[in-house]
């Protein structure tokens, strides 16, 4: 089976062909990277190269800019690109920060800017796939993920689903803290992406979680609790996905990512850059030089909001665990064969999963997966501080693809404006001139009409 990989130049694609290598659960034989940029396709291609030297039958790597031919015959597609770059990250978290706001990859006015140039891109996409290769299961992780993906069921349906890594990864944290196998944990996990909250954890018929929050000592395994602190989760109730501490502590955040030299984009940018030059140069060190780097990203993941808690390193297990590649390889295997159900967490429509969110927004929720597709599991009713929360920052989403689809500034005004970390309409429109005159597939957005 043919697996295209629509970001094929990026930095994170080794993760997948490592997986694919390493494990036998997806009968793929065939890679196909498609990027816009042939340079970086074929530094990628070195790193795929070496990666294989050694192994039986690896699968076979094709490299191509013409999406129309990278697609066709796909049985899977997963998109991960990257519209504008770093530079484009960059630029999110720049403009943001200069408002004196959270300047971030997904969450706040960041997120929002790059849905408004990603969608239009990704839904393109959708559209070819649709196209050339309609039988495909798209697996997103292209971000903002939730966003994304909803966007691009307008063209796809029940096709593309979206994956994020950091729920299975609370999962495991909580799971190892209190000793056991993550692997027999029942996770009930709720939220959107990058914006979820692990409320209960069943071990043998029994929620272990309640456990685990009054347990200091094992709470101190986990990062997100010593992100946020034994006493917040332990009133919460529940573990909050890592990425609410831009929520819950948003001053904090901000200041650390202030007071840090550069931004997580422009420290990326800064290894990337040098990644890509040195393969260009000498392509027989491709696979030392991209696995120096992917040390350095791993290592330093959320280190300023780390630092700024003083929640201390990231854990051995951790930097060693799959990434989102295990997510989407467990996936595709789940989907791809015809046995027993597997239960995974992923961005799929509500329906009424999550009661008091629209039917048709994607939510991140504990989902049962079989060769039929994906179907999510009801949750209990949220608390109204969480369901109010998520329910404001959907709104902010779904305004954003809105303003996206139709090009119109003054719904892209409303999607700052009603995002819960963005203080006020002034700054607002403060935010969509900034990005507008920084990020040129903004600057295309029609003038507000009243
Ligand atoms: C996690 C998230 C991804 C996000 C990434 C950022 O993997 O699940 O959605 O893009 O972190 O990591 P980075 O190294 O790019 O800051
Ligand atoms: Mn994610």
């Amino acid at each position: 089976m043919r697996l295209t990989i629509l970001g094929g130049g990026g930095f994170r694609v080794p993760l997948v062909y490592g997986a694919l290598l390493r494990g036998t659960s997806a009968p793929i034989d065939e890679v196909v990277l498609y990027d816009v940029s042939a340079e970086r396709l074929t530094a990628v291609g070195h790193v795929l190269e070496q990666l294989a030297a050694g192994h039986r039958r690896p699968p076979r790597v094709r490299v191509s800019t013409d999406l129309d031919e990278a697609l066709r015959d796909a049985a899977f597609v997963f998109s991960a690109i990257r519209v504008g770059g770093l530079r484009g990250r960059t630029a999110d978290e720049r403009v943001a920060l200069q408002q004196g706001l959270l300047g971030q990859e997904t969450v706040g006015p960041g997120g929002i800017a790059y849905g408004l140039r990603t969608v239009p891109v990704t839904l393109r996409m959708a559209v070819r796939i649709a196209a050339v290769a309609p039988r495909a299961w798209v697996i997103n992780f292209t971000n903002p993920a939730g966003m994304i993906t909803e966007a691009m069921r307008r063209v796809l349906g029940d096709r593309v689903i979206g994956i994020c890594d950091s729920p299975v990864g609370l999962i495991r944290r909580a799971a190892h803290a209190l000793g056991l196998d993550p692997t027999r944990v029942a996770p009930d996990y709720v939220g959107l992406n990058h914006l979820g909250w692990l409320r209960g954890l069943t071990y043998d018929g029994r929620d272990v979680l309640p456990d685990l929050l009054a347990d200091d000592t094992a709470l101190k395994g986990v990062e997100e609790a010593r992100l946020f602190g034994a006493a917040w989760v332990r009133s919460l109730g529940a573990l909050p996905n890592e990425y609410l501490y831009y929520y819950d502590f948003t001053r904090e955040a901000v200041a650390a990512i202030v007071g840090a030299a550069e931004t997580r984009g422009e420290a990326l940018l800064r290894q990337q850059e040098r990644f890509y030059a040195t393969v260009r140069r000498e392509p027989s060190r491709a696979l030392g030089e991209w696995r120096r780097t992917r040390r350095e990203r791993d290592a330093s993941y959320m280190a300023e909001t780390r630092d700024g808690a003083r929640a201390g390193e990231r854990d051995q297990a951790d930097l060693e665990a799959d990434g989102y590649e295990g997510v989407a390889l467990a996936l595709m295997a789940a989907l791809g064969r015809g046995g027993a159900p597997t239960t995974m967490i992923l961005n799929v429509r509500n329906g009424t999963a999550v009661p008091g969110l629209p039917p048709d927004a994607v939510v991140e929720v504990p989902c049962v997966v079989d060769a039929g597709g994906v179907r999510p599991l009801a949750t209990r009713p949220l608390p109204g501080r969480f369901l109010g929360l998520i329910q404001q920052v959907k709104a902010a989403e779904q305004l954003t693809i809105e303003a996206a689809v139709t090009g119109s500034a003054d719904l892209a005004l409303h999607a700052f404006a009603t995002h819960p970390l963005v203080d006020s309409v002034s700054t607002a429109r403060h935010l969509l001139d900034d990005y507008r005159a920084r990020l040129p597939a903004l600057a295309t957005l029609l003038p507000t009409r009243h």
